[in-house]
């Protein structure tokens, strides 16, 4: 039986103005009807291989999570009293599971198209993390993206590869030095963990935070609906991501290689890519309406009401939500959360 956990937290600004803090990119149908967290919660449910979720996210969501976790029995919400990055948070689930569970860490942000590929990447991961291998989910890059943990490929193993060496986020020159070597992948953000191996992990890298980790569980309480870990210890946890904490420190880190179709949909320009399927003759996607596009080319434009008019432009992506509205290029969809509508909410 492998565990899933799904993380729901970070802010999701350069998909501002859709994205907004009190609804962030999780919560968003933006892909397809459903939220990408509700699409999460779908690709490991009505299967018997696969326990019911825990979700653990930050109490500013714990309502809208709870409604989209309405047709899901069995579900479990851990609440995060504040946030303290993915290292505490997956320490968390670990100590509300038992030890030797094999948990399946997974971001509610990411798009993934073809679910049978995840599921079968699942379940080799689950088979390492069961002889204490920490696992990680191995994309093909194809870009020398910088805010991405790059996998060395090392010796083969059951179903997937050690991990030579685990670079987090590296710099430009560092990942196009890895683009180019083709022992690399990216990671994924995804992980399958035996529950006691991370805690024994973590005491041993991050012993401060296994013990404050522990503390906020076993002084944590459970109204009947939702688990809430002990607020002090918690908020005296100096947070850490999950790749810096543990992944780039261990020496039992794994990967197995999963072909799915994923897109950690960072920007507008990541998630015109990832709607590849409704694309015109021409690379424009319309979304919402109405859209009126002359002479482009490569133009992703979404309005939730105002009619979008534009002739010659070619790489742009156009965005109308509500009372805002964003035009940047492709390359500038990166660097949206900097503008002060987006940094400012
Ligand atoms: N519960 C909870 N609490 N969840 C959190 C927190 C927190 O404090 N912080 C982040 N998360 C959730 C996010 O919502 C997301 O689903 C996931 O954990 C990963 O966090 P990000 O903040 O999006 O990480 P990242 O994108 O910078 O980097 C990670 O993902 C990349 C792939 O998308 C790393 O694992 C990289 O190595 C990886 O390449
Ligand atoms: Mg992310």
């Amino acid at each position: 039986m492998i565990y899933p956990v799904i993380l729901c937290g970070g802010s999701g600004t350069r998909l501002w103005p859709l994205s907004r803090v009190a609804l962030p990119k999780p919560f968003l149908p933006l892909v397809s009807e459903e939220t990408l967290f509700e699409q999460a919660v779908r690709r490991v449910a009505g299967d018997d291989r696969f326990a019911p979720p825990m979700v653990v996210a930050g109490v500013a969501h714990a309502d809208i999570i709870s409604d989209q976790l309405r047709d899901t029995p069995g579900a479990r919400l851990v609440i995060e009293p504040c946030a303290r990055n993915t290292a505490p948070a997956i320490a968390l689930a670990a100590a509300l599971l038992p030890e030797d569970a094999v948990m399946l860490v997974c971001p509610s942000d990411h798009h993934i198209a073809d679910s049978a590929a995840f599921r079968a990447a699942a379940l080799a991961a689950a088979a390492l993390a069961a002889q204490d291998y920490l696992v990680s989910f191995g994309i093909a890059p194809d870009r020398p993206e910088t805010g991405y943990g790059y996998l060395e490929r090392g010796d083969p193993l059951p179903g997937g590869y050690a991990i030579r060496r685990f670079v987090e986020k590296p710099d430009l020159a560092g990942a196009r030095e890895y683009l180019a070597s083709g022992d690399f992948s990216w990671n994924g953000g995804i992980f399958a963990f035996r529950a006691g191996h991370l805690l024994a992990e973590l005491a041993v890298h991050r012993p401060e935070m296994a013990r404050l980790v522990r503390q906020a569980a076993s002084e944590g309480r459970d109204d009947g609906a939702r688990f809430l870990p002990a607020a002090e210890p918690f908020a005296a946890i100096a947070g850490d991501s999950i790749d810096y904490a543990v992944m780039e420190n261990t020496d039992r880190a794994a990967m197995v290689l999963a072909d799915m179709g994923w897109s950690d949909i960072g920007n507008w320009a990541a998630l015109a890519d990832a709607l590849a399927a409704s694309v015109d003759g021409n690379g424009n996607v319309a979304r919402g309406g109405p859209v009126d596009l002359a002479d482009c080319k490569g133009v992703f434009a979404q309005t939730d009401g105002p009619r979008i008019s534009a002739v010659g432009l070619e790489n742009v992506c156009i965005i109308v939500s509500g009372d805002e509205v964003l035009v940047t290029t492709r390359e500038g969809a990166q660097a949206v959360g900097k503008l002060p509508g987006a940094a400012n909410q």
